[in-house]
């Protein structure tokens, strides 16, 4: 009796150790998701250029071709495309967002915050459709 609630606890914490692991341990795959009871978003550039002032993503990144401590993202539209193979320029410039440490640009350094991948999908959307309006 005794050995049998030893084990239940035991499981337990195991299966408790396993849900945390699996919530903490997925790093990139911590991503909110759009609330399926509202409608599809429609990516709004001009809530992406307000984000990029409020999350202080200007203080490191010009609009044009100016380096401040990251790279200008005037051509970030392209040049996201031919970053990873793997990758759309979307996809490149969201994994750039929610986790820099992916994908280092050449001669920077890893140093932007990871903590932009607490920001809601529809934000990132926003901030992907004004970067690549950008020229
Ligand atoms: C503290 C400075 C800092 C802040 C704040 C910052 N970044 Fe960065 N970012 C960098 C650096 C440095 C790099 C280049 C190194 C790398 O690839 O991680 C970079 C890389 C990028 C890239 C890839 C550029 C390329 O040419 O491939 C994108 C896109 C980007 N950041 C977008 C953003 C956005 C959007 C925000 C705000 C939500 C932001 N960054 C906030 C420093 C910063």
């Amino acid at each position: 009796m005794f050995e049998n609630f030893g084990r239940t606890r035991i499981f337990a914490l195991a299966v408790g150790l396993m849900l945390m692991a699996a919530a903490c341990g997925g790093g990139s795959r911590i991503i909110p998701p759009h609330d399926p009871s509202l409608p599809p978003h429609v990516a709004e550039a001009a809530n992406g250029e307000r984000l990029f002032k409020n999350e202080s993503c200007s203080a490191c990144h010009s609009t044009g071709a100016r380096r401040i401590t990251g790279p200008g993202l005037a051509v970030i539209d392209s040049a996201a495309a031919t970053r990873d193979s793997d990758l759309t320029a979307d996809q490149y410039i969201e994994q750039s967002i929610r986790n820099p440490g992916e994908f280092i640009v050449d001669g920077f350094n890893n140093i932007m915050p990871k903590t932009y991948s607490r920001l809601p999908q529809d934000d990132v959307d926003d901030v992907i459709a004004y970067l690549k309006i950008l020229e």
